[in-house]
């Protein structure tokens, strides 16, 4: 079967450098990809009635509801290739309820006999893509995200690809971008 490659694009601006800096990621990865705008699925977030049946369906062992479908796209996807631009220190708030959205247990991680969580997901490579205004720290974006694929989902390989300082006066952001993109496509 042909491998799939899951691209999660959080980039809501229509000229977002992010999502230009991804497509080089994609391009470079050379296979056809499956494209999830996190802006168009308008995936609920977990409100106490969605919470109450997502608890009561896990419990049974009942993944067939539709609102497991993404989590069971994002356990069987050979690659990962998620976007999002440096918001507040972190990523726009449409990934943290798309990872609610997925973290289910019995889809893309479990808890072994000692209490020890072991992933269930597919992926060998998980690529997190990112743009910043200013100097670009990972603690509350790539760096939570690697934590969750290494230790939850079974994901063992992360690669953080960013370009950063593109809003400081005097910088020249296309240029910046660009460097990023090449070393992409060509290093
Ligand atoms: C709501 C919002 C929050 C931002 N927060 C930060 C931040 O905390 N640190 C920073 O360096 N840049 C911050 N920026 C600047 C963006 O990271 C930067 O412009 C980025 O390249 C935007 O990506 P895009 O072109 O894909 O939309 C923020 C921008 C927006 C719109």
């Amino acid at each position: 079967m042909k491998d799939m490659t899951l691209y999660i694009n959080c980039c809501v601006r229509k000229e977002s450098r992010t999502n230009r800096l991804a497509k080089a990621v994609l391009q470079k990865l050379g296979e056809d990809y499956t494209e999830l705008k996190l802006y168009e699925e308008n995936l609920r977030p977990l409100d106490l009635e969605k919470l109450n049946r997502r608890t009561e369906l896990i419990e049974r062992g009942d993944f067939s509801d539709k609102m497991f479908d993404c989590a069971k796209q994002f356990a069987n996807a050979d690659t990962i290739v998620i976007a999002a631009p440096y918001w507040d220190l972190s990523f726009p708030a449409p990934l943290k309820n798309y990872i609610e959205n997925i973290y289910v247990t019995g889809i893309v991680s479990a808890y072994n006999e000692n209490g020890l969580p072991v992933g269930l997901c597919k992926a060998n490579y998980l690529y997190y893509v990112t743009t910043a205004g200013g100097p670009y720290d990972p603690t509350y974006s790539y760096g939570y995200i690697e934590s969750l694929a290494k230790i939850f989902f079974g994901i063992p390989k992360t690669h953080l690809v960013k370009a950063e300082m593109l809003d400081i006066a005097g910088n020249d952001a296309e240029k910046i971008l660009n460097n990023a993109i090449n070393s992409v496509l060509f290093d």
